[in-house]
């Protein structure tokens, strides 16, 4: 969604403003803008719709030397998208320019009180309240007018805003949308998300809700809690290396992060085993509170959703305690079943999406132990819940999720043993077994990368099909939903994911000689079951891609393409089955010409319902 960047130092700020708007592309946005104080009491401000590449070609000729400066990608919700609603958004005066992530649900009211009292409106947006509200109740000191208005605005907000009589300072506050502060020697940056500061700096600030930051070009920031009391929050030290937001030579992200995956796996695998125990950081949860848990309840969206349903395979097969999946945007509008006995986990890889976090927060109003599996360091999900288990994927850029998908089966597979270890499931030799099949998994998935030419050959079957279905049973039925929703977001193609036993009770209807099938057959107890209902569509023609175990030859002859992954515990093979569904989608998608790290109307961080 919109994405927000500001920069302030001692060198021009229009470079660092582009830079950092390309790193935030990923998020999802129709138009880009800037705006740069020109240190003389003026301000250039150049908005564009279309990819931050325009506004880039746009500024390209400026001789723009102002050294403050704020940028926006905006991702349409209050107006349609177009250069007058593209922000930065101005005050009446022209002095003061803010750039704005999230809504202000009460902009209609403060709109019409603000145009009651003479202001002129240029855009159609629910942001352009706040340079007028800022405008009014500035006083010479911008941090104040800040303060000072914050008690007004209703809603969701990342913001940063400039005043032209204070050009070497960026004043920014969050409340319920993320920003991130980092400071170099020579310049201080605030951004949505860390990527826009990367090449600055790796140790950076999560600034708490309605902190007011004060960026200056001396490399400082400080900050003030709505009192306007100075607070001293920690800075966190980023691991990511500084090709974490590089292409490094793949010809896109999405290729990356899936060829990033074996170490991904053996990351989150890093130090979790102690002496035949599983050991998980951050669970906050005694053993005995463990034991007394009579429910887990999951909530997430999306590809989060999907491991999910994962770990409710093992939790359920494992710990045998009861385990429901709920699509977050579903569970946060019902009357659900929770107790202070209940385990709520909530999944979220950006640790902001809007549905994840209002469910996590009515979880609490019943009083369960809440935790969240995230891979985002200082996420919104982090403060909202008891305890949090990282998986760490690291960076990712491309929409889709992959390999912070497999980082995340990963912690719950973890998880899952936990909590079977302490509900004396499992005993000691049984945890290191578990343990020690999955530290085979970082070398499979290579293998599985290292032999792309099968899953070439399986994008070929599905050609210029407008429609696939994936069929599979078990944690198979999860791949086959998760490889659907990677084939359908990237390459546009429809797929549909159905547990193989219900083909015969109405999918199989939708099979001709045109449909491609990939069917997720793998070594488990219901590999037979599958490989039946492979047989009932081959028989009506379908064209079918096999997932299957290396050396299954009855599942290579029954197939029009096979794509063999190593053997491993049934339980474990959603990490590994996993993989060539993503390099399936993203090589459909090539051959389709779609840019498949940013799906058309897609965003990376859903941060608005
Ligand atoms: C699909 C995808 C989305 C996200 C979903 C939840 O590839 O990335 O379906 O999984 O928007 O996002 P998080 O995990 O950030 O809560």
């Amino acid at each position: 969604m919109c994405g927000i960047v500001g920069y302030t130092g001692s060198k021009p700020a229009k470079d660092a403003l582009i830079n950092g708007l390309s790193m935030l592309e990923y998020r999802g946005y129709d138009s880009a803008g800037i705006a740069v104080l020109d240190g003389l009491g003026g301000m250039d401000v150049f908005r564009a719709v279309g990819l931050v590449d325009e506004l880039k070609q746009l500024v390209a000729g400026e001789n723009l030397t102002g050294v403050t400066g704020i940028g926006h990608t905006r991702w349409a919700t209050h107006g349609k998208p177009s250069r007058i609603n593209a922000h930065p958004h101005r005050d009446c005066s022209g002095k003061i320019a803010v750039v704005h992530n999230g809504i202000i649900e009460n902009f209609n009211e403060l709109r019409s009180e603000l145009i009651a009292r003479g202001h002129h409106f240029a855009s159609e947006t629910d942001t352009e309240v706040i340079p007028h509200l800022l405008e009014e109740a500035y006083q010479g000191d911008l941090k104040q007018a800040m303060l000072a208005i914050l008690p007004r605005l209703q809603g969701a907000y990342g913001l940063a805003c400039v005043h032209v009589d204070h050009p070497d300072e960026i004043v920014a506050v969050r409340k319920e949308s993320p920003l991130v502060v980092g400071c170099s020697a020579d310049c201080a940056m605030v951004a949505s998300d860390t990527p826009a500061i990367l090449d600055v700096t790796r140790d950076v600030v999560y600034p708490e809700d309605d902190t007011v930051v004060v960026l200056h070009s001396d490399g400082t920031a400080q900050f003030f809690d709505a009192t306007g009391a100075e607070v001293h929050p920690k800075t966190v030290h980023l691991e990511w290396d500084q090709n974490a937001a590089k292409k490094d030579g793949y010809d896109d992200y999405m290729d990356k992060e899936i060829h990033e995956q074996p170490r991904v796996v053996s990351d989150t695998l890093k130090g979790r085993l102690k002496d035949g125990r599983v050991v998980i950081d951050g669970l906050e949860l005694d053993e005995e509170d463990i034991a007394a848990l009579d429910r887990v309840v999951i909530v997430a969206c999306g590809t989060s959703y999907h491991a999910g349903l994962v770990a409710k395979y093992l939790i359920e097969a494992w710990a045998r305690i009861p385990c429901d999946v709920e699509i977050a945007s579903e569970f946060r509008y019902r009357d659900p079943i929770v107790s202070p006995s209940t385990l709520v986990i909530a999944i979220t890889q950006s640790g902001e999406t809007a549905d994840t976090l209002a469910a996590v927060q009515l979880a609490r109003t019943y009083g369960a132990s809440v935790f969240a599996v995230t891979n985002r360091l200082g996420s919104r999900v982090t403060r909202e819940c008891d305890g949090v288990i990282y998986a760490r994927a690291g960076l990712e850029i491309s929409v889709a999720a992959t390999k912070s998908f497999l980082a995340q089966i990963t912690a719950l597979t973890l998880l899952a043993e936990y909590l079977a270890q302490v509900r004396h499931r499992f005993n000691r030799s049984q945890v290191r077994m578990f343990y020690h099949s999955m530290l085979e998994l970082p070398q499979q998935i290579q293998q599985i990368l290292d032999h792309p030419e099968p899953v070439r050959r399986a994008a070929d079957l599905i050609g210029d099909a407008t429609s696939a279905l994936f069929i599979g049973r078990g944690i198979g039925y999860v791949v086959c939903m998760e490889g659907a929703l990677k084939l359908k977001e990237i390459s546009y193609v429809h797929a549909e994911a159905f547990a193989a036993g219900e083909i015969k009770h109405g999918p199989i209807a939708l099979v001709t000689e045109q449909t491609p099938v990939v069917a997720v057959a793998v070594h488990s107890p219901t590999r037979e079951k599958t490989v039946s209902n492979i047989l009932e569509l081959k028989a009506r023609g379908a064209r079918v891609i096999g997932i299957a175990t290396e050396g299954d030859e009855e599942v290579e002859r029954i197939c029009d393409a096979t794509i063999f992954i190593p053997r491993i515990r049934s339980t474990l093979s959603a990490i590994t089955a996993s993989v060539p569904l993503q390099m399936l989608a993203r090589l459909v998608a090539i051959d389709r010409g779609c840019n498949v790290d940013k799906p058309r109307n897609l965003a990376k961080s859903v941060t608005v319902e």
